[in-house]
C-alpha cells in the first residue's frame, strides 16, 4: 500500500524506518520529512498543519494510510478532513484529539470516569485562580490548558510563584489563548514513565514501557525539553503495574471517550508519575512519545504497518505485536543552547561511522541534505538509537555512535538512563 508519514523529527523517522522495513508498504511519503528520512521515504514539502494540501497530495498520490505523528495536525482535524475524503488515517479524530488539546477537557474525563490522576481546579478568573493556590498552599503545579509546545507547565515551589505563573498566564498571555484557561494541580512526586497504547475506537493493544529524560542537562538538571533520550523498557512499570494501568486508566478512557461520543483511535500515550507501585496520570497525549517512540520502534519485531493499519480500521482485536528481548536507547543530539535559542545549518560529520557500530542506527530529528553535507536546522537534531542486551550495553553502544560523530555545535546528556541501570546494578 501507498503510506503518507505526516511530520519532520525522529521519531517520524523512527516510523519511517519501521514501516520501510514492511513488506505491505509498496510506496512511502513523508511531508516534510528531514534529510535521515529522506534515505527511506520520499520527502514531500508539504508542512504538517496545511490540512488541505496533506489531503490533496493524498487523493493525488493514491495514498492508502496515512500516519500522523505530531499533535498539531490532529488537532487541526487532518484525520476528520482525509476520512471524508475516504482516506484511512491512523490518529485521533479533532474532537478526540481534544485530550491533548485542552488539559481541562482531559481533566473532567479523568474526574468523571474516575481515574486516578492529581486533584485539580480549573479556572478562567484570575481572583479565583489565586484564591484556589491559597487555599491549597504549595507545592503545586499551574498549567496552561491550551496546547504550549510543552512550556505551559510551571511547578510553583511557593505560592507566590504560582501567582506569578497565573499572571503570566492569564494577564499577560505570555501563551496566548492557551493560557485563557489554566489548570491548577496537586503536585505529585515518584518517578514518572511513559505508557503508550494502539487503540482502534474499542480495543487497546498495550505496547512496551519506556522512559524520557525531559531535563536538558546531565542529572535531570536544567529546564524541560521534549526529551533528552529514552530507554525501554523501564523496570518501573513491572507486568503487573501494566496490568493495572490497562484496567484502571487506559481502558476506562477509551470507554468513556466513546461515551461521551468521541471514540478514540490511534496511539494514546499517558504520561503517569508512579510511587508505591501505584500509578496516577500527568498527561495525555494523542501521539507517539519523542523520543520514546525511537526506543519502540528499535525494539519491535512484528509489522509495524499491519498493527497501525488495523487501529485505523477498528480490527486491534485481531493483531499481536511482538518485540525484542534486547533492550533500546536513543540519545538525543541537540544543538548548544536548546531548549533557549540555537544557531541553525552547522555541518554534521562522521554519521557513517556512527552508524556502523554493532546495533546502532542514527535517526534524524532536524536535519537538512545541502550539497552533499547534512546540516542542523532545529533544536534537537539526532537521536543516536542502539539495541544491547540490557539498558546498560544499549547505553555503552549509544555513547561509543555519539563520540563518533563529528558536531562541535552539539550536546547530549552523558546519562540517559541511569535510573534504570541503577536500579539494576
Ligand atoms: P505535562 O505536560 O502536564 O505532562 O507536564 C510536564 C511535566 O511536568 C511532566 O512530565 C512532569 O515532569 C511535570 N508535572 C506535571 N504535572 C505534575 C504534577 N501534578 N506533579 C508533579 N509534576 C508534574
Ligand atoms: N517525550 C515526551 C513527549 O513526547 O511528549
Amino acid at each position: 500500500m501507498n503510506i503518507l508519514v505526516v511530520g519532520g523529527g525522529g521519531r517520524e523517522h523512527a516510523l519511517c524506518w519501521a514501516i520501510n522495513k514492511s513488506p505491505k508498504c509498496s510506496k512511502l511519503f513523508c511531508a516534510p520529512g528531514n534529510a535521515g528520512i529522506a534515505e527511506v521515504a520520499d520527502c514531500v514539502n508539504i508542512s504538517g498543519e496545511d490540512v488541505a494540501g496533506l489531503v490533496n497530495f493524498a487523493k493525488e498520490h493514491a495514498i492508502e494510510l496515512v500516519i500522523v505523528g505530531p499533535e498539531a495536525p490532529l488537532v487541526l482535524g487532518l484525520v476528520d478532513a482525509l476520512e471524508a475524503e475516504g482516506i484511512k488515517a491512523f490518529g485521533p479524530s479533532a474532537a478526540a484529539a481534544e485530550l491533548e488539546g485542552s488539559k481541562a477537557f482531559m481533566k473532567d474525563l479523568f474526574a468523571k470516569y474516575n481515574i486516578p490522576t492529581a486533584a485539580y481546579g480549573r479556572f478562567t478568573d484570575y481572583d479565583q485562580a489565586v484564591a484556589y493556590v491559597q487555599e491549597q498552599g504549595a507545592p503545586i503545579v499551574v498549567k496552561a490548558s491550551g496546547l504550549a509546545a510543552g512550556k505551559g507547565v510551571i511547578l510553583a515551589a511557593s505560592e507566590a510563584e504560582a501567582v506569578d505563573a497565573l499572571d503570566q498566564m492569564m494577564n499577560n498571555k505570555s501563551f496566548g489563548d492557551a493560557g485563557e484557561e489554566v489548570v491548577i494541580e496537586e503536585f505529585l512526586d515518584g518517578e514518572e514513565a511513559s505508557f503508550f497504547a494502539l487503540v482502534d475506537g474499542k480495543t487497546a493493544l498495550p505496547l512496551i514501557s519506556a522512559q524520557d529524560h525531559k531535563a536538558a542537562y546531565d542529572g535531570d538538571k536544567g529546564p524541560n525539553t521534549g526529551g533528552m533520550g529514552a530507554y525501554s523498557p523501564a523496570p518501573v512499570v513491572t507486568d503487573a503495574l501494566a496490568q493495572e494501568i490497562m484496567a484502571t486508566i487506559i481502558q476506562p478512557t477509551i470507554d468513556g471517550m466513546a461515551a461521551e461520543g468521541c471514540p478514540y483511535k490511534g496511539v494514546l500515550f499517558a504520561g503517569l508519575m508512579i510511587k508505591d507501585g501505584k500509578a496516577k496520570t500527568l498527561e495525555f497525549n494523542v501521539r507517539f512519545g519523542d523520543p520514546e517512540c525511537q526506543v519502540l520502534m528499535a525494539r519491535l519485531s512484528s509489522d509495524i504497518v499491519e498493527a497501525l493499519d488495523a487501529a485505523a480500521m477498528g480490527k486491534l482485536d485481531e493483531i499481536e505485536m511482538t518485540w525484542l528481548d534486547d533492550a533500546a536507547m536513543v540519545v538525543v543530539m541537540a544543538a548548544e543552547g536548546y531548549p533557549g535559542s540555537y544557531e541553525k545549518g552547522s555541518e554534521i560529520k562522521n554519521l557513517s561511522a556512527a552508524n556502523a557500530v554493532d546495533g546502532v542506527t542514527v535517526l534524524h530529528a532536524g536535519t537538512k541534505a545541502e550539497d552533499g553535507k547534512i546540516l542542523a536546522s532545529g533544536g534537537r537534531v539526532l537521536g543516536v538509537t542502539a539495541l544491547g542486551r540490557d539498558v546498560a550495553e544499549a547505553q555503552a553502544k549509544a555513547y561509543q555512535a555519539v563520540d563518533c560523530i563529528d558536531w562541535p555545535q552539539g550536546f547530549c546528556r552523558r546519562d540517559i538512563g541511569w535510573r534504570a541501570i541503577n536500579r539494576n546494578a
